[in-house]
C-alpha cells in the first residue's frame, strides 16, 4: 500500500492510510500486540480459538501447571520517549508545506504525549492482557483452576511484571478462593531476570558492543539505507538528519499507538509493509544476538530458570507416585520477553538453520525466529504435567504437554504436542545435568572481549 504520496487534506489522509497499519502490525517484533499471534481474541478476548480443539489425552489429568509469561503491554521506555520527542521536535522545528508533506504536516501536529516518566510500566491494554489471559487459562484448565487450589505467584522486581502478576491474579477473580496461606508476588530476580546476575552474558553480550557487530552492521546496510530515504523524502528531511534509530523510534510509535491505544497513528503512514519487514529484521538481529541463537552465553544463563521447572515437575511426580497432595500445582512467573527468548533457545526452539545475519536478510525471508510469533507482549509458556491412567501397564502414567501462546508446542525430540515426562528428561539430561549456572556465568580469566571468544 503507498503511503502518502499524494497531497490531500488532512483528515481525508489520515482515512485513507488507516488500513496501513493493519500490514504492517505482524512485523512489530517484540512490540507486537498478544492478538497478532491469537487473531480470534480480537472479536473475543476470552475465547479459547482453535486451539481448544486439542484438548489433553481423556484419561490424564493435569497435576501442575507452570507458566512463564512475559508482562502485558507496556508504554515506552524512558529513553525511547526521548528519541521520539528529539524527532517531534525536529518536525516542529522545520514547518513543512502541508501539500508538498503531508506526512510532516501530520506527524508535527500529532500530539506527543508520552512522557518519560512512563518509563516501561504496564499500560492499561497490558493490565487486560493479564486478566483476560488467566481467564482463558483457568477455562482450560478448570481441574487445576478449581477452588482452594495454591497458586504461587513469583515475578521480576520490575514494576510492569508486579503490576502483570496482580492483573493475573485479579483475572481469577474473587469467586475463586487459592486458599489462606497464598502469598502476594515474590519477586525473584535471579530467576526471571537471570541475564543481570550473569557476569559472563553482561560483560561479554550485554555491554559489549562488539557483540552486537551484525545489528549496526544492518543498520548501515542497503536495506536500512532505503528506508531511510523514503522516510528523510516523506518528511522533507534531508537524509543526514535521520539515522536507524531515530527511523527505528518513528516504527515503534506506530507500534506503540496500536498495542496502548488500539489507534492507527500517523507515524505508521512513513512506512510501507517492505519496509517494515526491515524493520521488524533489525528488531530480530538484535534479539537474535542478545537472546538467541546468536552466543550459546545467552541461552545458557537461563538454565537456572530451565532447572527450576524441572525440579517443580519433579517434586509433583514424586507426590503424586507418594498419593500425596501436589504441593504446588500452580505456578505462574512473569518476566520479560529476555526470560523467554533464552529459555525457548535453550530448548531449541525456532532455530534457523542459518544464523541471522546483517547481510542475509532476503534469504531469512522464512525464517522460523520471529520475535512476534514468539514473544508479543503477554507471551507465555506453559508447562501441563498430567497423571495418566495406566489402562496399558507398560505406557508411561506421566505425560507433558508444553502450550507457547496458548497454542500446543510441537516437541524437538519428537514432533508430538505430548511426550512422556521421561522422554522428555531424557532429551534434555545434558541441560538438566551439566548446565550450572554458576559456573557458566563465571567470567574467563583471560581478558577477552573479542567476538569469536564467545
Ligand atoms: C528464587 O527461586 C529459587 C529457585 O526456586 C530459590 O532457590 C530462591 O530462594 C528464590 N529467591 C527468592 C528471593 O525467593
Ligand atoms: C480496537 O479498534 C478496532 C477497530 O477500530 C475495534 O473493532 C476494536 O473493538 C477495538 N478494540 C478494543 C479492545 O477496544
Ligand atoms: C501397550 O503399549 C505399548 C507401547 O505403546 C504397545 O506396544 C503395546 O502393544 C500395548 N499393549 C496393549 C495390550 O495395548
Ligand atoms: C520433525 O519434523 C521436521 C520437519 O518435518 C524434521 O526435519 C525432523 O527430523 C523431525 N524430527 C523428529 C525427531 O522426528
Ligand atoms: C582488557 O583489554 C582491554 C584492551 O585490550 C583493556 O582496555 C582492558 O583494560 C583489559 N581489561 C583487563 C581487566 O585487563
Amino acid at each position: 500500500m503507498a503511503p502518502c504520496r499524494a497531497a490531500a487534506p488532512l483528515l481525508l489522509l489520515l482515512l485513507v492510510l488507516r488500513p496501513a497499519s493493519a500490514g504492517l502490525s505482524g512485523y512489530f517484533g517484540t512490540k507486537s500486540r498478544y492478538e497478532e499471534v491469537n487473531p480470534h481474541l480480537v472479536r473475543d478476548p476470552l475465547s479459547l480459538g482453535p486451539g481448544a480443539i486439542e484438548s489433553p489425552p481423556v484419561t490424564c489429568a493435569p497435576l501442575q501447571l507452570r507458566a512463564v509469561l512475559r508482562h502485558g503491554t507496556r508504554y515506552p521506555t524512558a529513553g525511547q520517549v526521548r528519541r521520539l520527542g528529539e524527532l517531534h521536535a525536529r518536525l516542529l522545528r522545520r514547518p513543512a508545506e502541508p501539500a508538498a508533506c503531508p506526512a510532516a504536516a501530520a506527524l508535527a501536529a500529532w500530539p506527543m504525549w508520552y512522557e518519560e516518566s512512563l518509563d516501561g510500566r504496564l499500560a492499561p491494554q497490558g493490565r487486560r492482557d493479564m486478566e483476560q489471559l488467566a481467564r482463558r487459562l483457568a477455562a482450560r484448565f478448570p481441574a487445576l483452576f478449581a477452588a482452594r487450589r495454591r497458586l504461587a505467584l513469583a515475578s521480576s522486581s520490575k514494576h510492569r511484571c508486579l503490576q502483570s502478576g496482580a492483573a493475573f491474579r485479579r483475572g481469577l477473580g474473587p469467586d475463586l478462593s487459592l486458599g489462606g496461606d497464598e502469598v502476594e508476588v515474590q519477586v525473584n530476580d535471579s530467576l526471571m531476570r537471570f541475564f543481570d546476575h550473569c557476569a559472563k552474558f553482561v560483560a561479554l553480550v550485554e555491554e559489549n558492543d562488539a557483540a552486537m557487530c551484525q545489528v549496526s552492521a544492518f543498520k548501515e546496510g542497503p536495506e536500512m539505507k532505503k528506508v531511510l530515504e523514503k522516510v528523510a523524502s516523506a518528511l522533507c528531511l534531508p537524509v543526514e538528519e535521520l539515522n536507524a534509530d531515530l527511523v527505528q523510534v518513528a516504527f515503534l510509535t506506530c507500534s506503540y499507538e496500536l498495542a496502548i491505544k488500539n489507534v492507527t497513528s500517523p507515524w505508521c503512514s512513513l512506512f510501507t509493509e517492505e519496509d517494515a519487514k526491515v524493520l521488524e529484521y533489525l528488531n530480530d538481529l538484535k534479539q537474535y544476538w542478545k537472546r538467541g541463537y546468536g552466543y550459546d552465553i545467552n541461552s545458557r544463563s537461563s538454565c537456572i530458570l530451565f532447572q527450576d521447572i524441572f525440579q517443580h515437575l519433579d517434586k509433583a511426580v514424586e507426590e503424586s507416585k507418594s498419593s500425596k497432595p501436589i504441593s504446588s500445582p500452580l505456578i505462574v512467573q512473569v518476566g520479560h520477553a529476555e526470560t523467554l527468548q533464552p529459555l525457548l533457545a535453550l530448548m531449541g526452539f525456532f532455530k534457523d538453520k542459518e544464523p541471522l545475519l546483517a547481510n542475509n536478510f532476503a534469504r531469512q525471508t522464512h525464517r522460523k525466529f520471529r520475535s512476534g510469533r514468539i514473544v508479543p507482549y503477554a507471551a507465555n509458556l506453559v508447562f501441563v504435567l498430567y497423571h495418566c491412567d495406566h489402562m496399558n501397564a507398560s505406557r508411561e502414567e506421566y505425560q507433558v504437554q508444553m502450550l507457547l501462546n496458548e497454542r500446543p508446542m510441537s516437541f524437538q525430540h519428537s514432533n508430538e504436542t505430548i511426550s512422556t515426562y521421561a522422554d522428555l528428561k531424557d532429551y534434555y539430561r545434558d541441560i538438566l545435568e551439566n548446565c550450572h549456572f554458576k559456573e557458566e556465568c563465571e567470567l574467563p580469566k583471560v581478558n577477552v572481549t573479542a567476538v569469536d571468544e564467545l
